[in-house]
């Protein structure tokens, strides 16, 4: 091929690459509120939202006032919407039961894409999603927005780069004081079945992995409910794994918290490594513990984009070809399994092997 034509190859895909991507957004308020201003703040010069799916009418009416869209733009069921509106991809933001028919109908549909967390409300529902992406060969990525923070991202270069030695086991606590009936930001949180696993740990679990640089072999633990929760079903639990590279983990979740408190943005994780240990909690601060010498305290550096701003940016490389997110569903899945080990040992008081949950997935 000559110079001339490759540099018009060049140039159409470049331009094609730039071009701005056309989205579909089930869900308008709350998390989905929050995203599509992300979308329209940060991202509006590669993205621009053509329909808007929501059940609440004034939700629809608000925000398509807000993004310019025409009445025929504007759907209150995701059916019609991923019937009608052909967008280059698809965002869901709603709440966990209504993911897996959102982002089938939209795979179905030929638009790949992107989902809040958790993948879905069941193992089932999961699968099926994960299933139809499969099938459709489009992407399909889930929101884990927590491992793009400095401090996170700084303990995986710590433990990568061997600064420490190896890696035996990963302490990690959240804990939220929402002992007050809504105070965890809507009352479905607080009367769904295991709202702390499924709203709350599925997070945590994520970390977990992705501290550790291993998938979950077993899981056992407890949850239980306090007396003077606001919550329906265990609103508390100490769960503990151990990782197919070694790494063992043990997790404590709360969110009746009443004393010292490490809600959103705030976990505290310890890392204990052969020769030394990290700690991580609120802000970016870093601290190392050596025996016999004052903790190494310092600010995790800065990375190019953070939480939900990464996952969008990667989603949309790998819309252009790049690599496929890191938490595209097929690897998801494998946090969600953890929610419903736990959820499972917590009914039964059994250890549970991972493996059982996924083994029928490709
Ligand atoms: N990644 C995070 O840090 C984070 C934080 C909070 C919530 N979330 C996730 O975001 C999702 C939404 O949570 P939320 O608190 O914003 O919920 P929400 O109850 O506020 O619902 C979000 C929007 O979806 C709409 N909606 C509900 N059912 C719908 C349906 N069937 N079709 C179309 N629209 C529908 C609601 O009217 C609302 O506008 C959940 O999966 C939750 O786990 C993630």
């Amino acid at each position: 091929m000559d110079i001339d034509i490759l540099d018009t190859l060049y140039l159409f895909q470049k331009e094609h690459q730039m071009a701005v991507k056309t989205l579909l957004m089930i869900g308008g308020s709350g998390m989905a509120g929050g995203w599509i201003k992300r979308w329209t703040e940060s991202f509006s010069d590669r993205v621009q939202i053509v329909g808007l799916c929501d059940v609440l009418p004034e939700v629809l009416e608000n925000q398509g006032q807000t993004l310019g869209l025409g009445q025929d733009q504007l759907f209150t069921d995701f059916q019609e919407a991923v019937e009608k509106i052909r967008a280059d991809f698809c965002g869901v933001a709603t709440p966990p039961p209504f993911h897996s028919p959102a982002v089938i109908a939209a795979l179905e549909a030929g638009m790949p894409v992107i989902c809040e967390k958790p993948i879905g409300d069941t193992l089932e529902a999961a699968k099926a999603m994960v299933q139809v992406s499969q099938k459709t060969g489009l992407p399909c990525t889930i929101i884990q927005n927590y491992r793009y923070a400095r401090n996170k991202q700084e303990i995986i270069r710590i433990r990568d780069e061997g600064r420490l030695g190896r890696l035996q086991h990963i302490m990690g606590r959240y804990a939220c004081d929402y002992r007050e009936y809504g105070a965890w930001g809507k009352n479905w949180r607080h009367d769904m079945e295991f709202g702390l696993l499924f709203e709350g740990s599925v997070h945590h679990f994520d970390m977990l992995r992705f501290l550790s640089g291993g998938d979950c072999e077993t899981l056992t633990g407890f949850g239980w409910n306090p007396e003077w929760s606001s919550f329906k079903h265990p609103s508390s639990g100490l769960y503990l794994m151990r990782m197919d590279n070694g790494v063992h983990t043990c997790y404590e979740g709360n969110s009746s918290a009443a004393g010292i408190t490490n809600c959103w943005h705030r976990e505290h994780y310890r890392l204990e490594f052969e020769a030394g240990c990290v700690e991580i909690a609120g802000g970016n601060t870093v601290t190392i513990h050596r025996i016999g010498q004052d903790p190494e305290v310092y600010e995790a550096p800065e990375i190019p984009y953070e939480g939900h701003d990464h996952l969008f940016d990667e989603f949309l490389n790998w819309l252009d070809g790049g690599a496929p997110s890191d938490t595209r569903i097929e690897d998801n899945i494998k946090s969600f399994a953890l929610v419903i080990a736990a959820m499972e040992t917590t009914l039964d008081g059994q250890p549970k092997q991972i493996a059982d949950y996924l083994s029928d997935l490709a």
